[in-house]
């Protein structure tokens, strides 16, 4: 369904390069729940804007992003605004994006009327079956989005989201700022979802504990795990992803020591090294990717060969 292959973002800065995402390669498979986890500023919603086409003019992309056969590097804005919304639906991550000065059904309905060349009428129809079906209710399709609680605003997105029925969504924090019950609705809310393909980014490991079929571990820029999710929450292969994980209050709240490294400047090799407790010599050299029993890791420790 969707394949990135080396995918990297730069931005020129006056501080330097920004390295937001270097290198990045995963797939994501058709009816699947992708979950990409990470601290803050590892790159996360710039990778989710390059996918979509929609990062800010001194971003530098390079790299394959392959939708249904398709490199969307390659299309053209206009191909590209035809994919967006119809194809592939971005859920963003700042519930702002929605437009205060129009009512939330005619934000809903408009790419069913621009894409699908649906009558307002028919549109508008749909929308208040989607509200229903999301708990919204439909009598609230002419209300404007200040009118709605935080909870209420995010499930309006997802609305618009799945309204032209997309072959992926992408969302980009879905439970960002919301308290824990309203959490566990949004939770619900994806299940009913659940048929989709997905490509989920979230700071809220519970979040994907409950919905990923499987996780990717992002660290400065750099995919360091991908696993099946029960696997992964069972057994975390990554240094990163342990202590990820040893940092919830579920399980010890330890937190990681130290901080991610600057993106102008990554230390040369493994990125996490000046943090793991393993770290060695041959960790300054870039760790290769390892395959073992159908999930990835970056890290020298599998590495038998060269580690023991
Ligand atoms: N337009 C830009 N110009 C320069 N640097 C940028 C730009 N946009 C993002 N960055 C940098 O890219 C890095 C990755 O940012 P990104 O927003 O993807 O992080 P994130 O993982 O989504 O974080 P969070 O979890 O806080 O949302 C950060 O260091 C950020 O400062
Ligand atoms: S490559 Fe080395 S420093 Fe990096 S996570 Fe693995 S053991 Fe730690
Ligand atoms: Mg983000």
């Amino acid at each position: 369904m969707l394949e990135i292959e080396d995918l990297k973002v730069y931005f020129r800065t006056n501080a330097g390069i920004v390295k937001a995402v270097d290198d990045v390669s995963f797939e994501v498979r058709k009816g699947e729940n992708f979950t990409i986890i990470g601290e803050s500023g590892s790159g996360k919603s710039v990778l989710a804007q390059a996918i979509l086409r929609l990062l800010p003019k001194n971003a530098e992309i390079c790299g394959r992003i392959i939708f249904n056969g398709k490199d969307l590097l390659k299309l053209s804005e206009k191909e590209m605004r035809r994919i967006r919304g119809k194809e592939i639906a971005w859920i963003p991550q700042s519930q702002t994006s929605l437009n205060p000065v129009l009512n939330v059904g005619f934000q809903c309905a408009e790419p069913l009327m621009e894409h699908f060349r649906m009558d307002k009428k028919s549109a508008f129809a749909r929308i208040i079956r989607i509200f229903e079906f999301l708990g919204i209710g439909g009598n609230r399709i002419r209300e404007y989005p200040h009118q709605f609680s935080g909870g209420m605003r995010q499930r309006v997105l997802v609305a618009m989201g799945i309204s032209a029925d997309p072959k992926l969504i992408i969302a980009d924090e879905p439970t960002k700022g919301l308290d824990a019950s309203k959490r566990s609705q949004i939770v619900e809310l994806f299940r009913k979802i659940g048929d989709k393909t997905m490509l989920i980014i979230t700071h809220d490991i519970n979040f994907a504990e409950n919905l990923a079929d499987r996780i990717a571990v992002m660290y400065c820029g750099k995919i360091v795990e991908v696993s099946p999710a029960k696997e992964f929450f069972r057994e975390p292969l990554h240094p990163y992803s342990r202590g990820l994980l040893d940092s919830l209050p579920s399980r010890g709240l330890k937190p990681i020591k130290g901080f991610q490294p600057s993106m102008i400047n990554p230390p040369k090799g493994c990125r996490f090294r000046e943090r793991c407790e393993f770290a060695r010599e041959i960790c300054k050299d870039e760790p290769p990717l390892i395959s073992l029993n159908g999930r990835f890791v970056r890290c020298w420790l599998y590495d038998r060969g060269n580690w023991d």
